[in-house]
């Protein structure tokens, strides 16, 4: 796996340096907070920080690339969001729209996989078909594994498990007492990638607000100040250079 700390930026002047020879979390998944209040400090509408945070994303993803981290998984809606006003929430889904529109084909060129996980059911049918279409392009891709949370709640996520674990006991297909972490983990929606290892929630907010309940078991998280919209590869590699300095035990005694 590449390491950031050799890799040319094009802006190393203010690029704080990965530590030579650091871990790089293998899975990073981000809470993006703070849209609402960037664009409140500046006297503008919610949706003018939701507008500029779908640039963050681009240069996340970028960053994310160019960094080497396989996974990356942000929250861009949850199943709570639903309450904001019909407005808001229109906004949100016509800029995920517009996202998906503008940068599938060039994520497809950089061997991005686009992946989704929420509550499909509850999206526009015209939103889940861009959704099937961009899944469907970049399915092959291996460079890195980009996951967008959208109507997404982590207890939405253990109970969808514990029907179809239920479905299946009822079926006479399983007996209850096989059922352990590893079948669980089995039925969630993140099944086929690793448990996220940095989970980063922006705009100072220290809770999880139900993301990833069961997968950030063992996450280090990071809380930073930052605002989303003004979230940069700089904040991204701090957040690295701190996992990097944590010492992760999962219980034991030794540092791992
Ligand atoms: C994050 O920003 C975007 C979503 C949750 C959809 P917010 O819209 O929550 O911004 P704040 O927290 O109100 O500042
Ligand atoms: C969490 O942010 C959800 C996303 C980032 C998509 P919220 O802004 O909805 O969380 P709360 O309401 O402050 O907990
Ligand atoms: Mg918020």
């Amino acid at each position: 796996m590449k390491n950031a700390a050799t890799h040319k930026s094009g802006h190393e002047d203010v690029a704080p340096r990965l530590p030579a020879g650091s871990h790089l979390p293998v899975h990073i998944a981000i809470i993006m907070d703070g849209n609402g209040r960037w664009a409140e400090r500046r006297f503008m509408p919610r949706s003018f920080g939701h507008k500029q945070g779908a640039e963050a994303v681009r240069r996340t993803v970028e960053a994310a690339v160019e960094i080497g981290v396989p996974y990356l998984t942000l929250f861009a809606f949850s199943s709570e969001n639903w309450k904001r006003p019909a407005d808001e929430v229109n906004d949100l889904m016509w800029l995920l729209r517009s996202y998906l529109r503008k940068e599938m084909a060039a994520l497809h060129a950089q061997g991005v996989r686009i992946q989704f996980i929420g509550a499909r059911r509850s999206l526009a049918p015209d939103l889940v078909a861009l959704i099937d279409e961009a899944e469907a392009l970049t399915a092959q891709n291996q460079r890195l594994v980009f996951t967008i949370a959208v109507s997404y709640g982590g207890q939405d996520d253990i109970v969808d498990a514990a029907r179809a674990l239920a479905r299946r006991v009822a079926e006479g297909e399983l007996n209850p007492d096989e059922i352990d972490p590893d079948l669980f983990a089995a039925e969630l929606s993140t099944a086929a990638m690793p448990d996220p290892d940095l989970v980063i929630r922006t705009s100072g907010e220290q809770r999880l607000s139900n993301f990833m309940l069961w997968q950030s078991a063992y996450a280090e998280l990071v809380f930073i100040d930052t605002l989303w919209p003004d979230f940069t590869r700089q904040d991204l590699e701090q957040a690295i250079a701190v996992f990097a300095g944590r010492d992760r035990r999962f219980g034991g005694t030794d540092a791992v």
